[in-house]
Formats: C-alpha cells, sequence, structure tokens
C-alpha cells in the first residue's frame, strides 16, 4: 500500500483498496483480520487481535467516515449507521449532546493529527476517545492517507487500537499518556515504501526518573501533605507514593525517627499512609469508653490527674465536708486488667484541692499550691513513681509566686515546671507565669516576662508544644472577687 504521494508503484494494491472499499462499503461481513494492511502497518498491529478499522473520504469536506468495521462497533458501542458521514472526531467527545472535546484529550496531538492530515502524511499516536456510553478508552491511532495515480489523497485508512484506561475524568489536567508521535514527511523508508515515524515525547523531565530515584530522592524527601497532593500528578507518581517504604521514610521526616521507630508495630495493620492521615486529620478519634478495676476511695472532686507515660496519678482533692485529700493513686493502662491503685508513700504533701499535678521527665510528679486547711498554698512537692518506696519530697524554690488555687501548670522540657494565673486568697484572678528550673541544685521561681499578658484567669488549660512553646486555654477571666469554693 503506497501512502507517499509519489509512489506509484503501489497503484495496483491501491487500487484493490479502493476497489474493496467501495465494494465494502455497507458489507459487514466481510473478514475483519485485515491481514492487507498488517502487511504494510508493520507491528502496529497485531493480527491476532481484532482490529478497528475506519476509513474516511478525504475528497469529501472535513473526511467522513464511509467505512467502520465490525470491531470498531463493538468497541465504541457506536453502530455504522450513527457513524457514516460524520468526523472521527466525535470519539472525543464524551456527551454526543455537547459536541465539545473533552478537555483530558491532548489538544497538542489533536493539532498534529490535523497536520499530518493537511500535509498528507502518516499519523501515529496515542490520544483519549470515548465510547458512546461515555466510558473512557486509549486509543493508539493510526491514521495512513491514500494516494490515488496522482499523488491526491483520496481516502485516510484510520486503525484504533482501543485499550480500557481507569482515568479520572474528574481531574482536570491533561495529558495523562502522552505519547505523540510526529511524522517526518521527507524521511521515506526505503524498503518499505512507509513513512519513517519518529517518535517525540513531550514528556516533562521529572517523568523521565527512574522509579527508584523519584521515589528515593524526591518523593520520600516531601512532606506529609506535599506527598499527599503530588500524588495527583499522575497514576504512576500516585502509585509511588503510595509505597510503604516511601510512606515510612516520609512520615520519619516528620516526626523523627523514635517516633516512627515506637509507631512501627502499629503499622503492621494500618500502614504507614493510613497512620500519617489519621494522624494529621484526626479522623479517627474516638472516645471510648474503658472499664477499669479498682476506685479512688474516698470519692472526691477538685483533685489533679495528670499522664505520666501510660500511667494515669491522682492526687488530693476535695472530700466530704471540704475535706482536703492528701493521697496518690495510679491507673497504669499498660496492664491487661487496669486498676486503681493506692500508691503507698513515705510522708505525702499537705492535703489540698485546686492545685496542680504536672510530670516530669516520665515518671517524677510534682504538686504545686492549692487550697490546703490552712488556706492557699505556694508549695512544691516531688514524686518519684518508679522509686522502691515513693516519696514525696518538698523542693523548696527561691522567690515562690504568691499562693494560689485554680490556677495551670505545665512542664518544659521535661524538667521545668510553668505555673500560671489561678486565684488569690482574696478571690483576685491572676494573670502571672512563674517558672521553676527543677535541674536546678537550688531551683529558684522566676517570673516570665512577656510582652502581651492574657487576661487574668484560672480554671484555664497550659500545653506544651513544639518543645518550648506554651498554648493557654480558655478558663474563667473575670475581674473582680470571686467565691472560692463554688460559685463559678
Ligand atoms: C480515517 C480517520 C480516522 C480517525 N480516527 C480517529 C479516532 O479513532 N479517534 C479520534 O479521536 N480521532 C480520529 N480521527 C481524527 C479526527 O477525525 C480529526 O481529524 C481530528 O480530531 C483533527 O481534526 P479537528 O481538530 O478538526 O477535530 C480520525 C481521522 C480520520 C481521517
Amino acid at each position: 500500500m503506497g501512502i507517499t504521494r509519489n509512489h506509484h508503484h503501489h497503484s495496483p494494491d491501491l487500487t484493490t483498496t479502493k476497489k474493496k472499499l467501495k465494494y465494502n462499503h455497507y458489507d459487514y461481513e466481510e473478514d475483519d483480520t485485515c491481514t492487507g494492511f498488517a502487511l504494510t502497518l508493520g507491528d502496529f498491529i497485531n493480527p491476532m487481535l481484532p482490529t478497528s478499522i475506519v476509513v474516511s473520504d478525504a475528497l469529501e469536506p472535513d473526511c467522513p467516515v464511509i467505512y467502520v468495521n465490525k470491531v470498531f462497533e463493538s468497541v465504541t458501542g457506536y453502530r455504522a449507521d450513527e457513524v457514516l458521514g460524520r468526523n472521527c472526531r466525535f470519539l472525543q467527545y464524551r456527551d454526543s449532546r455537547t459536541q465539545r472535546r473533552h478537555p483530558l484529550v491532548d489538544p497538542v496531538c489533536v493539532s498534529e493529527i490535523r497536520r499530518c492530515l493537511d500535509e498528507g502524511i502518516d499519523f501515529q499516536g496515542e490520544l483519549l476517545n470515548f465510547r458512546k456510553d461515555g466510558t473512557p478508552l486509549v486509543n493508539r491511532l493510526k491514521l495512513a492517507p491514500i494516494h490515488d495515480d496522482d499523488g491526491v489523497v483520496t481516502h485516510i485508512i484510520g486503525i484504533q487500537v482501543f485499550t480500557e484506561t481507569k482515568i479520572d475524568l474528574n481531574s482536570v489536567s491533561y495529558p495523562v499518556f502522552k505519547e505523540t508521535c510526529k511524522n517526518e514527511g521527507d524521511q521515506v523508508a526505503p524498503k518499505s515504501g512507509m513513512v519513517k515515524c519518529t517518535e517525540c515525547r513531550e514528556v516533562c523531565g521529572i517523568l523521565q526518573l527512574s522509579d527508584e530515584v523519584m521515589a528515593q530522592n524526591i518523593l520520600s524527601r516531601l512532606s506529609l501533605r506535599d506527598v499527599a497532593s503530588i500524588g495527583s500528578v499522575c497514576r504512576r507518581i500516585r502509585q509511588l507514593t503510595k509505597n510503604e517504604h516511601v510512606r515510612k521514610m516520609v512520615c520519619q521526616n516528620a516526626w523523627g525517627r523514635e517516633v516512627t521507630g515506637a509507631l512501627e508495630h502499629i503499622t503492621k495493620k494500618l500502614g504507614w499512609g493510613r497512620l500519617a492521615r489519621e494522624l494529621t486529620t484526626l479522623e479517627a478519634v474516638c472516645w471510648k469508653k474503658l472499664r477499669v478495676g479498682g476506685a479512688v476511695e474516698p470519692s472526691r472532686c477538685n483533685f489533679s490527674a495528670c499522664a505520666a507515660g501510660n500511667r494515669l496519678v491522682l492526687f488530693g482533692g476535695e472530700g466530704v465536708n471540704m475535706q482536703p485529700m492528701d493521697d496518690t493513686f495510679v491507673l497504669n493502662l499498660d496492664a491487661v486488667n487496669p486498676q486503681w491503685r493506692q500508691v503507698t508513700v513515705k510522708s505525702a504533701p499537705p492535703g489540698r484541692w485546686g492545685h496542680t499535678l504536672s510530670c516530669l521527665n516520665g515518671s517524677w510528679l510534682v504538686v504545686f499550691g492549692g487550697c490546703g486547711k490552712q488556706g492557699l498554698l505556694n508549695d512544691v512537692f516531688v514524686l518519684d513513681l518508679d522509686a522502691k518506696q515513693p516519696t514525696w519530697i518538698e523542693v523548696f524554690g527561691g522567690g515562690p509566686p504568691p499562693p494560689r488555687s485554680w490556677h495551670s501548670s505545665c512542664t518544659v522540657e521535661g524538667s521545668k515546671l510553668v505555673v500560671s494565673g489561678g486565684c488569690t486568697d482574696a478571690g483576685v484572678l491572676l494573670n502571672d507565669t512563674f517558672l521553676l528550673d527543677l535541674t536546678m541544685e537550688k531551683p529558684m521561681w522566676r517570673e516570665l516576662p512577656t510582652s502581651r499578658i492574657p487576661p487574668s484567669r484560672l480554671g484555664h488549660s497550659l500545653s506544651v508544644y513544639g518543645r518550648t512553646k506554651i498554648l493557654m486555654f480558655g478558663g474563667l477571666a473575670n475581674s473582680g472577687h470571686l467565691s472560692l469554693n463554688g460559685g463559678f
């Protein structure tokens, strides 16, 4: 089959083809294996696979289709009578009523088809098409013009190799696959007489990197958020971002080796991707009722509790008749059957309520202030929970803050106690912040100078984040006098 203008020696083939076309115009019973084309179209067609074939009349305006084979009908879902007389571009429309090329159809590829048809040369490339029912197909399309004896293009043969695609049609970017083949019209392959088609991949450079380089050198260095968004670029990158190794590296960048090491066992079930999503979005967070044994007796209110690793520690509180309590309880959540147990201590701080209990370095606990039998306190006691005989030891820090209750406290860098706000004996709300470094041999209280002082308050919370940043939240901020017990 001759397809360049001046190859007259091919005309017998051409004549046969033309005759055959005319002859078979509406004859759908012909043999669709198309062996004659397969011979000349080389490796484009696998003769074992049924091939979709279209022929257009190049002498009529807009190249109307004059023939489609049965494979075309069955793959695209369009019957021959719905297609004949139309230009083939309708395959680029998802919805035949809109008569518009779908945004994911690569316009560069379409203009390349146009150029090849205008110049009367071969086209070969891949583009997105749609079945009649709107489902997407990748079309590896080959177009070959047929010339008459005078070199005039009379027909164009289209060979389509359709494959299914799971492309996300709602994404706005294209191309998902981009393999536009350019024709170099002046290069004629000597033996076959076919126009040589050289590939011209207009692919972004980054996509030419190997999977390994892309994963190791780029993806695994990104932040959690970035790796999640880059996955939407294309299927290949999405696939790489799903790799467990890449995901673990990304988690490690975000949380450090120690944390990822500790989380390793959880990810066996969940996978790193899911874990990262749950931790960053908190989407899986929910309260769960925990049934525990033992009891904190006698019952009380206005105690203080804090976590020491996976242990919950509780100290003091207000018993019946405003009785200040001085007992310590622990609930070990690592135990198979967690139970409240009273800690037997050699000595205890004076009983109190409205105080704070904070954890230092994982197993030390520190009590500050509160309301005791004799009124408000500003004393500090420390207990080592892991000691053989746990004992509350009073720490005499120089220059303590005024006595208070309903204040808030937290620990910074594991060993510095920070106390803020609360309420004085006279019921006045406070807005000060004090720090006591418990690693010092002779700890000294130091008032923290702040450029902007938050309003005085009590009953608020202090939390540490980013190692040294303190978040103050809520509480009751109301100037004036307050009743110490109840009433607010
Ligand atoms: C014989 C023949 C078969 C074609 N087959 C297809 C096809 O299967 N899918 C497709 O998207 N375009 C196909 N085309 C290309 C379109 O018909 C059209 O030429 C192309 O979209 C460029 O023109 P336009 O920019 O005017 O749409 C075919 C063209 C011809 C001549």
